[in-house]
């Protein structure tokens, strides 16, 4: 069913995934097929249902007047807050008709040209999984908390869920050039830990890495420590991220439709036949091309950041 990569792309077709493309490799369990969609949803348990009201009780209590209006009312639209793990089906139909998406179970991480052959089709893979009480304020992988509380709400956005497609569909050409780190800082600047000008000195968070937990939600939006600098599609996508600990640059877009011309305007095979493989900039740093909304101070990364104590200030 897969096929080579081209330039005339039907983005229906799963694509293969160029042998000489570097990504973590990831072990695909048994029982699921090369869509990495499991068969069900899971069926949780009445504790498990609990651990999903109590996030959710605990992210209502951060998220006014710091997450973008977007996300506040797409929670609303889809009515998340319900109680319980929300059951994908009637969830997907109601988004279906907001923007035609629709979220599907996977079991863990899928790899990355998977995961792009979903969202060009408006799929939205979302872990199984509910973390447990000991793991109730951290965890590496992505859970059904994130993936449906942090994500799903800004699909409601039809600007946004433009914009996730079209990110799917740049995973092609990502592929083919081998740049996908360089994509994946774009996703990781935007989608999990973006902020938006919603008004003059009103800065709100659109990204699911900041409105699934309760310190960064206040950290991005209000801390002295981090820079926030206007996003330019260009510099992010040179720009070195930290996976396990707050992010010391945010990058704050103006609208949803900003953020989705800059996507679709840009000349991806020009940027990536000049990008270096690696990265280009720290992701502490602020260089002469940006627009700087705050300097951050950085006081919380020259404490040590997590695990030394430091106050995310
Ligand atoms: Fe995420």
């Amino acid at each position: 069913m897969a096929t080579a990569i081209t330039d005339d792309q039907d983005y229906t077709i799963l694509p293969d995934l160029p042998e000489d493309v570097f990504t973590a490799p990831l072990k695909k369990p048994e029982h699921v097929g090369d869509d990495w969609l499991e068969p069900a949803q899971t069926r949780y348990s009445s504790e498990e249902d609990a651990i999903w009201d109590d996030l959710f009780e605990r992210q209502m209590g951060v998220l006014p007047g710091r997450a973008a209006t977007a996300f506040m009312e797409g929670l609303e639209k889809l009515d998340l807050g319900r109680g319980g793990v929300p059951e994908f089906g009637k969830m997907s139909e109601e988004l279906d008709a907001l923007t035609g998406w629709s979220v599907v179970p996977v079991p863990m991480l899928i790899p990355d040209h998977v995961f792009f052959w979903h969202l060009a089709n408006r799929r939205f893979p979302a872990g199984n999984f509910i973390r447990t009480r000991e793991t109730f304020d951290y965890i590496q992988e992505p859970d059904v908390f994130h993936d449906v509380f942090g994500h799903v709400p800004m699909l409601t956005d039809p600007v946004f869920a433009d914009y996730m497609q079209e990110y799917g569909r740049a995973g092609w050409k990502a592929m083919r050039y081998n740049r996908l780190k360089a994509l994946g800082a774009l996703y990781w600047y935007t989608v999990e830990f973006g902020l938006i000008e919603e008004a003059p000195d009103d800065i709100r968070a659109y990204g699911a890495g900041i409105l699934s937990g309760p310190t960064e939600v206040v950290f991005a939006t209000e801390a002295q420590s981090p820079n926030r600098i206007m996003l330019n599609v260009d510099r992010v996508m040179r720009t070195d991220y930290v996976i396990s600990d707050l992010q010391p640059t945010y990058f704050v877009i103006e609208s949803f439709e900003d953020l989705y011309r800059q996507t679709v305007e840009r000349d991806f095979d020009r940027l990536y036949s000049n990008l270096a493989p690696a990265f280009t900039y720290a992701n502490s740093a602020v260089i002469d091309v940006d627009y700087v909304l705050n300097r951050g101070t950085q006081e919380y990364l020259l404490r040590g950041g997590r695990g030394s104590g430091a106050k995310p200030v």
